[in-house]
C-alpha cells in the first residue's frame, strides 16, 4: 500500500527526525554498510536485492563484507530497523531510495549500465511525489540527468518540486580499518539546489563531512577523477618497477626515498596488476564518454596498457627466479599466496592473481594456492580449492608467490623456510633472507 505523498518540507523534517523510510537497492560491498549506518542511527531501512541467496543470508544475520560484522547486522535485524528483501514493491513506501548496483564493463570494455537502468526503472515505475532518489554507483558523467531523470519525468516527477534526484559517489574501501562510511566524506550533487540540500541532509545523519557540489555531473566526474588518478599513479609505479629491474635497484627503496618529501608527492607502489570492481573498471566509463565527445583519453589507455601487462611480467619474474635455481616452470610446484584482488577481502573480481595462476598452469606449473578468504577459484574451467598454509607446503614449494598480502600470512616465517619467494606486494620488505631467496617487484 502506498503511503501518502510528502512535500519537500515534510521530507526534510522526516529525515531530520530520522522517521523517513530508507530503501537501498543493491546489498553488496557498498549498499550493505550504508544500510547498516542508516539503521544504526534510527532509520527504518529496507535493503533490496535481486539475489535471493544474498537476501536470505543477510536476513539470517550473515554478512559478506568485512565492513559489516555479523553481530552488527544481527543487532539491526533484531531491532527491526533493517530487513533485506527481493520484493521491490516496497520501494513505493520509501521516502529515500539509494541505488548501489554494479556498474561493470562489457567484454568490449564499454560501460554496462544495465543494472542501473533496471534499478532506476523499478523505482520510477513506483514513483510517488515527495521521493528522494540518489544514485551511488560509479558511472559516466551525465548518467543521473540524461538517463535517470527522464524515467521519472515520464511519471510526472518534477525535479526540485515533487521529486528530488542526486548523485553521490560511493567511496568505500572494503576492509579498510581506518576509514568507514561515517568517516569518509561524501560528495553530493543534485539536479536542483533543493535536491542537493535534501540528499546532503540525508547523508549528514550518518557521515561526518558532506560536500555539496553544483551538479550531478561534477559529482560523477569527481569520482572518476579519483579513480583515474589512482589508476594512473599505480601504472607509473608499475612502470618504475620495470625500469628499476633493468637498473638492478630496489623499486621500494626508490619510492620510499621519494616519499620523504613532505609536499607534492604521494607514494604509490607496484603490484601484480589492478583488480577489483573500481580501479580496473571505472576509468573506462570516462574514456567511453569522452570517445562519444570526440576525445581519446590517453592517460587512461596508457595506464591500462601498463597495468594489464603486469601479470605477464610476474610470470616472467617467476620464470627467471626458477631458472636461476636451475628449475623450469614446467612441473615446478608453485604455491600462490592470496588470490583476492587486495589484502583482507574475499573479492576476486578482476583479480590479477587469476590470470597469473592460469598462465603458470598453462606453462605446466603445478600451482596450489592459499587464501583464508577465498575457499575456491575457477581457473580455465578447473576448480582449485585453497590449501591450508603449512610449513611443509611452504618448504616443498619450488616457489612461493605472494600475490595478495593478506594480514593472516606469517611472512617472516615464509621467508625463513621457503626455498624461493617471489613477492609482488612487498610484504617481505626489510626481512633478512639469503641473497636471491626473495625476489620483489
Ligand atoms: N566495492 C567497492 O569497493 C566500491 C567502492 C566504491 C564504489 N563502488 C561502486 O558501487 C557500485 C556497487 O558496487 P558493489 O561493490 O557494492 O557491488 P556488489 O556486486 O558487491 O553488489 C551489488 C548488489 O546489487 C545487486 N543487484 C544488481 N542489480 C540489482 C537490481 N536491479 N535490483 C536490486 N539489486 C540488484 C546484486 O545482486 C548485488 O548484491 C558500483 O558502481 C561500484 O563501482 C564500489
Amino acid at each position: 500500500m502506498h503511503e501518502p505523498a510528502v512535500t519537500a518540507a515534510d521530507l526534510t523534517r522526516r529525515i531530520a527526525e530520522r522517521s523517513a523510510r530508507v530503501g537501498i537497492i543493491g546489498q553488496g560491498y557498498v549498499g550493505l554498510p550504508l544500510a547498516m549506518e542508516f539503521a544504526r542511527v534510527g532509520f527504518a531501512v529496507t535493503g533490496f536485492d535481486t539475489s535471493l541467496d544474498r537476501v536470505t543470508t543477510l536476513n539470517a544475520g550473515r554478512s559478506h563484507t568485512p565492513d559489516v560484522p555479523a553481530d552488527a547486522l544481527r543487532a539491526r535485524l533484531d531491532a527491526g530497523r533493517y530487513q533485506a528483501t527481493t520484493d521491490l514493491s516496497g520501494l513505493a513506501g520509501c521516502d529515500a531510495v539509494i541505488i548501489c548496483v554494479p556498474t561493470p564493463l562489457r567484454k568490449s570494455k564499454d560501460p554496462d549500465i544495465s543494472f542501473v537502468v533496471v534499478a532506476a526503472q523499478e523505482v520510477a515505475s513506483r514513483f510517488r511525489p515527495g521521493q528522494l532518489v540518489i544514485l551511488e554507483s560509479t558511472t559516466y558523467p551525465g548518467t543521473t540527468e540524461e538517463l535517470l531523470l527522464p524515467l521519472f519525468e515520464a511519471r510526472g516527477a518534477r525535479a526540485g518540486e515533487n521529486f528530488f534526484l542526486a548523485f553521490s559517489p560511493e567511496r568505500i574501501d572494503p576492509g579498510n580499518a581506518t576509514f568507514k562510511v561515517r568517516t569518509i566524506p561524501k560528495v553530493v550533487g543534485g539536479v536542483t539546489l533543493a535536491c542537493t540540500r535534501l540528499a546532503a541532509l540525508l547523508y549528514r545523519q550518518i557521515v561526518e563531512r558532506v560536500s555539496e557540489v553544483s551538479s550531478p555531473k561534477i559529482a560523477e566526474l569527481a569520482k572518476l577523477y579519483e579513480n583515474v588518478f589512482r589508476n594512473v599513479n599505480i601504472a607509473l609505479a608499475n612502470e618504475f618497477a620495470l625500469m628499476c629491474r633493468r637498473l638492478d635497484i630496489s623499486t621500494r627503496e626508490v619510492i620510499d626515498a621519494a616519499a620523504t618529501k613532505p609536499f607534492g608527492f604521494l607514494p604509490f607502489y607496484p603490484g601484480p596488476g589492478i583488480g577489483g570492481h573500481c580501479i580496473a573498471v571505472d576509468p573506462f566509463y570516462l574514456s567511453w564518454k569522452m570517445r562519444l565527445n570526440g576525445y581519446e583519453a590517453r592517460f587512461i589507455h596508457l595506464a591500462d596498457e601498463i597495468n594489464a601487462s603486469m601479470p605477464t611480467y610476474v610470470v616472467e619474474l617467476v620464470t627467471e627466479a626458477l631458472n636461476r635455481r636451475r628449475h623450469c616452470v614446467n612441473a615446478s610446484k608453485i604455491l600462490a599466496l592470496g588470490v583476492a584482488y587486495k589484502r583482507g577481502v574475499a573479492d576476486i573480481r578482476e583479480s590479477p592473481a587469476l590470470e597469473i595462476i592460469a598462465r603458470l598452469r598453462d606453462k605446466g606449473a603445478d600451482v596450489a594456492y592459499a587464501d583464508p578468504h577465498v575457499p575456491s577459484i575457477v581457473v580455465d574451467g578447473t576448480v582449485l580449492k585453497a590449501v591450508e598454509l603449512t610449513d611443509e607446503d611452504v618448504q616443498a614449494a619450488d616457489c612461493v608467490l605472494i600475490l595478495t598480502d593478506h594480514p593472516e600470512f606469517d611472512y617472516r616465517r615464509i621467508v625463513e623456510i621457503a626455498p624461493l619467494v617471489v613477492d609482488t606486494r612487498n610484504a617481505t620488505h626489510g626481512m633478512a633472507a639469503p641473497a636471491g631467496r626473495v625476489v620483489a617487484l
